[in-house]
């Protein structure tokens, strides 16, 4: 059964960890079900780890709403989040409404999410107004990651911590359901944790907030390369892959495979038959 969103606040008013984790396929909404999580999100971060683009800028609604679908049929009990992608809540509430709205209808979602303060306090207005429960997204906002100076924490000056904290309270003065904190000190995670009613799930804020969100593909290993600070790697899958598909060619090529418990047999007197059949059209046909 299903996940109730107001059994979110009750996590955080009991002390409740929240565990959130994204997913792009059917598989790893299975797993993520499995395994217990609360929320599965269906992150712009695809673009980096699935479609393979160097940001999460370049995926578009339709890329998002394809993945959404295939996690909403898998996932019964976590919570799934559409996660809006660039350019489309930037330029208006009407854009925002909509689109939320075509994450819930034809993707499957149960809400959505989307980046920043600002302008974005009154798509969350928006959304939030037509019925569609928004979580909001401050600290690192990987979509306006130029305008923050690259990928790096964010809220480091007591200026830019009050600000962090204004803006959270902000969005949930606007209708926001949760928030996610990412890439901020541990210190101002905590304090803005404290001070909303509404649940934060942290990535790099810290073991206060009242839940932690990692990318599917950053904890099981599945990525290549460095990773931020606050990932922990739970698995290597990348090293199991690899040698799996090479000794997979290998076995391929050696002749080690198929063995005879891969194929299928056929009946003795069919197969007499069939060759027999063989053996008659050759001889009419010379
Ligand atoms: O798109 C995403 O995966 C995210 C998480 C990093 C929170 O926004």
């Amino acid at each position: 059964m299903k996940l109730a969103l107001t059994e979110l606040a009750e996590m955080k008013r009991r002390g409740n960890k929240i565990v959130m984790v994204t997913a792009y396929d059917a598989p790893g909404a299975r797993f993520a079900d499995a395994a217990g999580i609360d929320i599965i999100l269906v992150g712009d971060t695809a673009a980096m780890v699935v479609l393979g683009h160097p940001s999460t800028v370049p995926v578009s609604m339709d890329e998002m709403l394809f993945m959404t679908r295939t996690v909403a049929r898998a996932a019964d009990r976590p919570i799934v989040v559409g996660d809006l992608p660039f350019g489309t809540y930037q330029v208006s509430d009407d854009d925002a409404v909509r689109n939320a709205v075509r994450f819930i209808k034809e993707g499957g979602a149960d809400v959505v999410k989307l980046e920043g303060a600002g302008p974005s306090l009154s798509r969350v207005r928006a959304i939030a107004g037509a019925g569609i429960p928004v979580m909001g997204h401050i600290g690192l906002t990987p979509q306006s990651a130029t305008m923050l100076g690259g990928f790096k924490a964010q809220g480091r000056t007591a200026a830019k911590a009050r600000q962090l904290l204004a803006d959270a309270q902000a969005l949930e003065a606007a209708g926001c359901f949760s928030l996610v904190l990412e890439a901020v000190p541990a210190a101002v995670g905590a304090h803005i944790t404290e001070t909303l009613t509404i649940p934060t799930i942290g990535i790099g804020a810290g073991a206060d907030c009242d839940g932690q969100v990692l990318v599917y593909h950053d904890l099981l290993g599945l990525e290549e390369g460095t990773s931020p600070r606050f990932v922990k790697r739970y698995a290597n899958l990348a090293d199991e892959i690899r040698a799996a598909l090479r000794h997979y060619a290998d076995d391929v090529r050696s002749g080690a495979f198929p063995q005879a418990e891969h194929t299928y047999s056929i009946p003795e007197d069919e197969l007499e038959l069939f060759e027999a059949q063989l053996e008659q059209r050759g001889s009419e046909h010379q």
